[in-house]
C-alpha cells in the first residue's frame, strides 16, 4: 500500500515543522488546502522509552490530513523497530524518518543530519523501520514488544477517540521514506543517495542545503536535479524542498528538475490555503502552460474566520498544548494585513480565544468591515481530534 504513488504528479505536501505543524495546524492546513499529504512534527524514538505521553500527543492526527505521514528521529535502529508498530497501530498511511535536522542536540548524538556521517547506520534504520511495519502488518501486536504500559494505552486511547476501537481499523504494510539535506559540512548529494538508494525508501525528500547551511543562503535546487537524475531508474520518488514561496514556484522548480514533488514549509506559515492552488500546478504542467498559475485570493474576512477555528482546534487541546503556542501562529496570519505590525503585535499576548476575537472585531471595525459582526462567533465550538 504505497500511497506515495497514488498522487498526481507533482505531488505538493505540507513538509513537517517542529512546533508549527501541529495536529491544530495540519487540520487547518487539510481542511483550507488541502496539501497532497501532511506530515507529523519529526518525534523522537527515544520518547516511547522515556515520555511517552509525548510520542502519544505529537502522533494525534484527524482522518482529514490523509495521507498523513508520522515522522520519527533517533540513532537507534531497535527503537525504530518499536515505534514503527506504533504508527502502523496508529493507522498513519506512511513512516518518514528524518535524517535532516541540523539541530545540535540533534545532529552531534548521531540523529537527524548526523546520519548523513553515519552511512551504514542510516541505512540500518531504514531497514529496521521497514521490518517493525513488516512484522506489524504480519500481526505482531504492541504487547509483543514490552513497550510501556503508558505507550499502549495511549495509543489504544487515540484509536478509541479517532476510530472507536482500540486497534488500527487494518494492517498494511505501509511505506516508509526519508527526508535529508544534501550533505553535513559539503554537498555530498550524489554518494548520499546512493547510499539511501540502496535501501529503496518509497520517497526521499530532499532540503537543498547542507547542516552547516542550517537556512541560510538558498537552497540549491541543481542538486536537487543531480538526485532526480541518480534515482530516475529507481522505485524512488524524489520530492524537492526549500525556500518555495508559493505555486509559480513551485512549477518553476518542478519543470527545472523533474523532481516528483515538493514540501512547503515556512511558506504555509500563516497561509495554510497555500496549497489552494495546487491544481493549477498540475493543470499547467500538463497542458505545459505557466501562466495558469496564480494563487487564489483570501479575503481578509475568510484569513479572520480561519484565525478563529484555528484558535478554537488549538484551545480544544488545551491539555496537551497553552495557548501560547498558539501565539505564533496569529502573528504570521496578520502579515499584508494593514497595521499588520500593531495586529500582530497584539496577537502575541493573546490568553485565550475570546481575546482573539475580541482584536479581530476592533480591528474589522476600525476598517468599517461588515463582517466585525461575526466576531466573537456564537459559540466558538472547540473541535476535538475526530474527523
Ligand atoms: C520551525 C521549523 C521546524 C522544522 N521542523 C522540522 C521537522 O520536525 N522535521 C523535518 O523534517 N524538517 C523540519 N523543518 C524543515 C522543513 O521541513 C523544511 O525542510 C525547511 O523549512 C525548508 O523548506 P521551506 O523553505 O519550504 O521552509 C523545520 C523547519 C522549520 C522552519
Amino acid at each position: 500500500m504505497n500511497f506515495w504513488r497514488n498522487i498526481a504528479k507533482p505531488i505538493i505536501g505540507l513538509s513537517p515543522m517542529d512546533g508549527v505543524t501541529d495536529a491544530s495546524f495540519r487540520f487547518i492546513a487539510a481542511k483550507y488546502g488541502p496539501p497532497d499529504v501532511t506530515v507529523t512534527e519529526f518525534v523522537n524514538v527515544e520518547a516511547a522509552l522515556y515520555a511517552p505521553h509525548t510520542l502519544i500527543r505529537d502522533l494525534a492526527y484527524s482522518e482529514i490530513e490523509r495521507p498523513v505521514v508520522a515522522q520519527i528521529y533517533g540513532h537507534t535502529p531497535e527503537l525504530f523497530y518499536k515505534v514503527a508498530h506504533v504508527i502502523g497501530e496508529l493507522g498513519f498511511d506512511g513512516l518518514d524518518i528524518n535524517m535532516g535536522c541540523p539541530v545540535k542536540t540533534v545532529a552531534s548524538k548521531g540523529s537527524g543530519a548526523g546520519l548523513i556521517l553515519k552511512p551504514e547506520l542510516a541505512q540500518s534504520i531504514i531497514r529496521a523501520a521497514r521490518q517493525g511495519i513488516e512484522d506489524w502488518s504480519a500481526g505482531q501486536t504492541l504487547d509483543d514488544l514490552s513497550l510501556k504500559p503508558a505507550l499502549i494505552q495511549g495509543v489504544r486511547e487515540l484509536n478509541r477517540r479517532r476510530f472507536d476501537r482500540e486497534t488500527s481499523r487494518a494492517r498494511r504494510a505501509i511505506p516508509v521514506s526519508v527526508k535529508t539535506r544534501l550533505g553535513y559540512d559539503d554537498v555530498v548529494v550524489e554518494t548520499w543517495i546512493q547510499t539511501l538508494l540502496e535501501e529503496k525508501p518509497a520517497a526521499i525528500t530532499l532540503h537543498g542545503r547542507t547542516l552547516k547551511q542550517q537556512y541560510k543562503g538558498s537552497a540549491d535546487w541543481d542538486a536537487i536535479a543531480r538526485a532526480v537524475e541518480i534515482a530516475k531508474n529507481s522505485d524512488t520518488l524524489i520530492l524537492g524542498n526549500g525556500d518555495l514561496r508559493d505555486m509559480a514556484d513551485v512549477y518553476r522548480r518542478v519543470c527545472e528538475t523533474h523532481v516528483d514533488g515538493v514540501l512547503i514549509g515556512r511558506a504555509a506559515q500563516g497561509e495554510p490555503w497555500i496549497f489552494r492552488a495546487k491544481e493549477h500546478v498540475k493543470q499547467a504542467l500538463r497542458s505545459q502552460c505557466g501562466e495558469m498559475i496564480h494563487d487564489v485570493p483570501v479575503s481578509l474576512a475568510e484569513r479572520f474566520s480561519v484565525m478563529l477555528e484555528h484558535s478554537a482546534h488549538f484551545a480544544g487541546h488545551t491539555q496537551i498544548h497553552s495557548f501560547v503556542g498558539m501565539r505564533k501562529h496569529l502573528a504570521w496570519y496578520c502579515k499584508g494585513t494593514r497595521g499588520a505590525a500593531e495586529l500582530r503585535a497584539q496577537m502575541v499576548r493573546v490568553k485565550d480565544i475570546d481575546e482573539v476575537a475580541a482584536l479581530l472585531r476592533a480591528y474589522a471595525e476600525s476598517l468599517g468591515a461588515a463582517f466585525a459582526a461575526n466576531y466573537p462567533p456564537t459559540s466558538p465550538e472547540p473541535h476535538t481530534l475526530r474527523p
